[in-house]
């Protein structure tokens, strides 16, 4: 059963401590619109940011102070009373300020502003007073908790609370615990320090050795309630423990930890998915929840059992997380039963031997291609009729002129249907030239809606793999190319959508039966 004693709850410093990622630097309104996001989703704590670390900080959490519309907001504070009161200024319009102090406590910390143990304390003593008098919700960090001795640790955790902190913050500031510690240290904490059943104490882990969330887990079975995260587990160096991986390890695995949150977990994907887009930072495949492959199985056996039963490989559903349901990508572990299922979803109905072909000719393309996309397969099944039948268009020879100076011009040679033609043509850069000159020997409709460049290899020799997506009339067709030269793989991606598009548009204009098309696009 749940009681208050199992409510955990979430501090979210994405916008602070995420924020510090070398590179994350997110704009105003970005900081604006990801803390609606976390208030929306249920956030209890949003700290802000460090209301002296700049002129653009400090508007950023006097903003979202004024704007949040449930969650408490807190500003960090180093242990002075400049930048306390800096911190109060900011967070004082919300509902429920909160102010963050902290000082780092360890021996390594100590000895950067030359503090003595007493002189340390005493600091504590003066600033969490003169935080408290501002603000009656102050929270107190050791910072580098994990690393500093405990009589010393256990000491100034005591002047803090005396001094009128409300939750006292123990954070693993270089990732260093493990969780048999991390439980420990906030157990020992609780039982040893006078006052501290009248404190809220929290865990704040980076993920150094990437034990983060199991750190974070373990010191909430120790006694901490209120776990400090980041969304993506956006945060310096490795990262801090992931809001996502936090809340669904707990509502998953409810039975062992039976604790809850207040977070709609339903909003996770679509916040993750504007922290990557508004840090820069891209969320890796395999990363735990958020990651583009944690509902996606390619391989026969596991795509044979999700199409049977969801639960054979999946231990949450997607849509807890707001996805709108399992991916089953195709690819070179895949089976004929995915196959079936994804011909089906796209309308092709096909008898046996029919699929059994496709199959064939399937394992092939999967062979050779990383993932066989829904337009890959929408084109094996209408490219069937045309195997052995030439492309209408191939590109012959290829020059362009480029540079600083414009104009810059395409001369193309093409073969179109059984004739060579050529061209030139002008164009803004070498891509659009080159595209001009295609469409001069080729005149088509077809829009361009995608254009696409990666290195698929490194160095100043890269080959460059282009896609490109072009639309004619709701048909879709997908073309690509890789080499040295992209403006080469450009041309040869675009011939290759358009041959895709001719193909398509003639076979299922002309010959309806043999597969029954339903608009993939
Ligand atoms: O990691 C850390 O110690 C911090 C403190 C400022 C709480 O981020
Ligand atoms: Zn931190």
């Amino acid at each position: 059963m749940t009681t208050e004693k199992n409510r955990v709850l979430i501090f979210d410093t994405t916008l602070r401590d995420g924020e510090q990622s070398p590179g994350a630097t997110m704009s105003h309104e970005e900081k604006l619109e990801i803390a609606a996001l976390l208030d929306d989703m249920g956030v209890d704590i949003i700290e802000a940011g460090f209301p002296i670390a700049s002129e653009g900080d400090f508007a950023a959490v006097s903003e979202i102070a004024k704007l949040a519309k449930r969650a408490t907001i807190c500003g960090l504070a180093r242990a002075n009373l400049k930048d306390i009161d800096r911190c109060w200024e900011a967070v004082r319009h919300a509902k429920s300020p909160r102010i963050h102090t902290f000082i780092g406590t360890s021996p390594q910390h100590r000895a950067i502003p030359n503090l003595t143990m007493d002189q340390m304390a005493e600091r504590i003593h003066e600033t969490v007073t003169h935080a408290r008098n501002l603000c009656d919700n102050v929270q107190w960090s050791p910072m580098d908790a994990t690393r500093t001795e405990w009589d010393y640790l256990r000491r100034v955790v005591e002047i803090a609370i005396k001094a009128g902190a409300t939750t006292i913050n123990v954070p693993d500031t270089v990732g260093y615990t493990a969780p048999v510690e991390s439980a420990d240290l906030i157990r020992r904490l609780i039982a040893d320090v006078p006052g501290a059943e009248d404190v809220i104490f929290a865990t704040h882990c980076h993920n150094d050795l990437g034990m983060a969330t199991a750190n974070a887990l373990a010191a909430v079975a120790g006694g901490a309630r209120q776990i400090e995260c980041t969304i993506n587990g956006l945060g310096e160096r490795a990262g801090n423990t992931a809001l996502e991986e936090v809340v669904m390890a707990m509502k998953v695995r409810h039975d062992i930890m039976p604790y809850t949150t207040g977070i709609d977990t339903t909003k996770i994907m679509h916040i993750s998915r504007r922290v990557s887009t508004v840090s820069g930072f891209a969320v890796q495949p395999n990363k735990a929840i958020v990651g583009k492959n944690a509902f996606a199985h390619e391989s026969g056996i596991h795509q044979d059992g999700m199409l049977k039963s969801a639960d054979t490989f999946e231990i949450m559903r997607p849509e807890d997380v707001g996805l709108s349901g399992t991916s089953l990508p195709l690819g070179k572990h895949s089976g004929r039963a995915a196959l079936r299922a994804k011909l089906r979803e796209l309308g092709f109905d096909m008898v046996d031997n029919q699929l059994n072909d496709l199959f064939v000719r399937f394992k092939a393309l999967a062979d050779r291609k990383k993932e066989v996309f829904d337009d890959d397969v929408i084109a094996l099944v209408t490219d069937a009729a045309a195997a052995g039948q030439a492309d209408h268009l191939e590109l012959k020879f290829l020059r362009v002129i480029c540079g600083t100076e414009a104009p810059q011009s395409a001369d193309i040679t093409l073969r179109v249907g059984e004739k060579d033609r050529q061209a030139t043509a002008q164009g803004d850069g070498p891509v659009d030239a080159a595209f001009n000159a295609v469409k001069a020997l080729y005149p088509n409709e077809a829009v361009l809606q995608l254009f696409q460049v990666s290195a698929v290899t490194e160095g100043m020799d890269a080959q460059a793999t282009v896609t490109v997506r072009v639309e004619e009339d709701g048909r879709i067709a997908t073309g690509q190319s890789a080499d040295t030269d992209t403006v080469v793989a450009s041309v040869k991606a675009y011939v290759n959508a358009l041959n895709r598009l001719i193909v398509r548009r003639e076979k299922l204009g002309s010959d309806a039966k043999e597969v029954s098309y339903k608009d993939a696009g």
